[in-house]
């Protein structure tokens, strides 16, 4: 009982950098196929999330902990190597010294870092006005969207549901709100906000999807959410198989047991 007790209170006490998640508006419900015990990353969501990762976020956005050819490996968007070579290639990498000792830039590889668009964090604000466009690679660890212990103990703490709400939580800003910040948007679902300096990124039909799907703002940021979420946790859906595994295979261990046990006490009375 008391080692319940304590074991609630720790769990209690763990929770609470998890708490502090500002005055930001809790972020909206969203069904991911990842989530849950069973949940599992749909390949052809993943690959309509990088799409809009490359073709939007990218100019502004690093994923600097992302290699071109993780876009390849199992359990992720699964583009063909083929693919990925031509990826890359669309980016260039400053490389060398070459025999001269020069510098000199080449077409990115599969085996690259994915190119950043400002070369430091200096220059990136400089272009943004003195914003800060966050490294995406961790954005769905390192951001809660869901307030209170209970509802991250049954839901998560929805990182991906947050990038979702800001990435469509755009609004105009009620009456009653102070006057904004010029060149900042009402945007109540982002952490620091409600103002936020980043122009609403999406609006439908921005891009054209290589399968077809339409691309609906809402679309468009599911897809790039939990491409973000395959990103921050590449390994999650081996993770839960291997889980799987092991839970069937102690439960036929059970079975084995108890009918062994049954066996050897068969005949001996007790
Ligand atoms: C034109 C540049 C630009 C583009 C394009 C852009 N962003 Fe941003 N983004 C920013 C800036 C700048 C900030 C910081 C805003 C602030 O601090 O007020 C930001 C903030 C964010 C945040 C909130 C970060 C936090 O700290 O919680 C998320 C999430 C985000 N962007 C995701 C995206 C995604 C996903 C895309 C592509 C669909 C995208 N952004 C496209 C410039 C951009």
């Amino acid at each position: 009982m008391i080692k319940t007790a304590v074991t609630i209170m720790a769990l209690a006490l763990s929770s609470g950098p998890l708490l502090a998640a500002g005055k930001s508006k809790e972020a909206k419900e969203v069904e991911f196929s990842f989530e849950g015990p069973f949940g599992k990353f749909d390949k052809a969501q993943l690959q309509r999330g990088f799409q809009v990762y490359n073709e939007v976020c990218s100019s502004c956005h690093a994923m600097e902990l992302m290699y071109y050819r993780n876009l390849g490996e199992p359990g992720g968007p699964g583009f063909s190597e083929e693919a990925v070579k031509a990826i890359a290639a669309e980016y260039e990498v400053e490389d060398g010294p070459d025999n001269d000792g020069e510098m000199f830039f080449r077409p990115a590889r599969a085996s690259d870092h994915f190119v950043k668009p400002f070369p430091n964090k200096q220059a990136a604000m400089s272009a943004m006005g003195g914003a800060y466009p966050v490294d995406l690679s961790l954005i769905t660890k390192a951001r809660t969207g869901y307030h209170g212990t209970f509802k991250q103990l049954s839901e998560g703490v929805g990182g991906p549901e947050y990038v979702y709400s800001v990435l469509t939580g755009y609004q105009d800003a009620p009456a009653d709100a102070a006057e904004g910040p010029d060149g900042k948007y009402y945007n109540p679902y982002f952490v620091a906000g409600p103002w936020i300096s980043m122009a609403p990124p999406l609006m439908d039909d921005l891009i054209e999807y290589a399968d077809g799907t339409p691309a609906t703002t809402s679309q468009m940021a599911q897809d790039v959410a939990a491409f973000l979420a395959w990103s921050a946790e590449p390994k999650a859906g081996e993770r839960k198989a291997t889980g799987l595994r092991v839970m069937i295979f102690l439960i036929i261990f059970a079975i084995l047991l108890y009918a062994s046990y049954k066996r050897l006490w068969r005949n001996i009375d007790h």
